[in-house]
């Protein structure tokens, strides 16, 4: 079962098929950077000749440095003069840790090229397709918009707002519970819900919980999709009263990779020898006077250590701050066919709410995906009337 109303956009201008089929390969090609790409952007390059026969192919990895386009033309080798650039994110125009990318362009002699977006970084925007244009070379922007900015999501939202991209996955009950009344909550979700979320975590440079969750699930926040990443993920607790235990696994494993534990200065966290023993582990304690309830804070410390994506993994007290501050850009909910039942028993989403349904927090682009016995739901939330003010 696969439900998709994902738009997809016209390309601006004439939509020429060959375009979109070229395009959908260069952003193919770009996807094959995830997990290796951050605080890059996911770029994907084909060169096609004048007969439309592809002549070559290159995608960024952040550790090989050079560039897709630098190695789709290296792959077409002598070829390039009067071809056309399918590139899935506006070149560069700027000496970065490689030399400007529309100039490799401009010297293979590039008639043409094709890009869906412009780059929202301040280096570039607009400036690679401006350089491209003095040089003679025809531009066209816009084929497979959409589907580009969905590619990119994370590093876009970074790049326009400096926080990192939130995505918020939870795993539910029937009954809208994420854990018993003792707080057991292992496991809702079936294997495949759960191989997925290792997914998403290798594609996200970090992870965040509530001291709820670090308390009674005592977890480990690492990436176990055995999938190769560039940076290690960071692992990040909201916990005002500092309740993170030096023998928890967290702590214990704390040089192995970062722990960031935000908590407050006025409570018994900043009196206690805690802060001193965490550290000593390796734990690095941020600690100020809202600790870690000011949700846009975090996200703008994170923002300030180049985290250009989040995974919030709950729990209930932690969704639901992150909802009320209107602070969270993607959601997978997994919902399995069991009931919990109990007053007690936490629900997915705590935090303040809403008074009328006419202001729920609605998902657009949904994807309804069965996974096992399990059904994963993903969507963007609605922008709300009251954030556009
Ligand atoms: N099924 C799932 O997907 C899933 C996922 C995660 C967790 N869980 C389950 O959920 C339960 C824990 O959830 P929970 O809702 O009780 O706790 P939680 O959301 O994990 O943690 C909430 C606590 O975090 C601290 N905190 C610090 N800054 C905060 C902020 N900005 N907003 C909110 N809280 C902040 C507060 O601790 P202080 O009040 O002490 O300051 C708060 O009580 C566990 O049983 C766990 O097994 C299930």
């Amino acid at each position: 079962m696969q439900q998709t109303a994902t738009p997809v956009s016209e390309p601006l201008g004439e939509p020429r098929d060959p375009d979109r089929r070229m395009m959908a390969r260069a952003l193919e090609l770009a996807a094959a950077g995830v997990g290796q790409v951050s605080p890059g952007p996911l770029v994907g390059c084909v060169i096609v000749d004048d007969r439309e026969k592809i002549i070559g192919e290159g995608f960024y990895i952040f550790d090989r440095v050079r560039h897709a386009e630098t190695l789709a033309l290296e792959q077409a080798g002598s070829n390039t003069c009067g071809a056309t650039a399918y590139v899935s994110l506006e070149p560069h125009a700027h000496h970065g840790r490689t030399p400007p990318c529309t100039n490799a362009l401009i010297a293979a002699g590039i008639k043409r090229i094709v890009a869906p977006i412009e780059d929202p970084n301040p280096e570039v925007s607009g400036k690679g397709f401006a350089h491209l244009r003095s040089a003679g070379i025809e531009v066209s922007v816009g084929s497979m918009a959409h589907e580009a900015e969905r590619l990119n999501e994370k590093y876009l939202h970074f790049m326009r707002t400096g926080r990192p991209f939130v995505h918020l996955k939870l795993a539910v009950s029937l009954d809208g519970k994420i854990a018993t009344r003792t707080g057991d909550s292992r496991w809702i979700a079936g294997e495949e819900a759960r191989a997925l979320s290792h997914r998403l975590r290798y594609e996200s440079d970090a992870i965040l919980v509530g001291a709820g969750t670090a308390t009674v699930d005592d977890p480990l926040l690492t990436d176990r999709s055995g999938a190769p990443r560039r940076r290690v993920l960071v692992r990040i607790v909201l916990d005002e009263r500092l309740q993170t235990a030096a023998d928890s696994q967290l702590a214990r494993t704390a040089r192995d990779a970062p722990v960031l534990v935000f908590s407050g200065t006025s409570s018994a966290a900043a009196a206690s020898d805690a802060v001193d023993t965490l550290q000593a582990l390796g734990v690095e304690v941020i600690a100020d006077e809202t600790g870690g309830r000011d949700v846009f804070r975090v996200l703008e410390e994170l923002g300030r250590r180049s985290i250009q994506s989040l995974l919030v993994e709950g729990g209930g007290v932690v969704a639901g701050a992150f909802i009320d501050a209107g602070m969270v850009d993607k959601a997978t909910f997994f919902i399995a066919p069991v009931i919990i039942g109990g007053r007690e028993a936490p629900t997915a989403v705590a935090g303040v709410g809403i008074e009328k349904m006419a202001d729920a927090l609605r998902l657009d682009e949904v994807e309804i995906t069965q996974r096992g016995s399990d059904v994963e739901i993903t969507g963007y939330p609605r922008r709300r009337m009251k954030d556009e003010g």
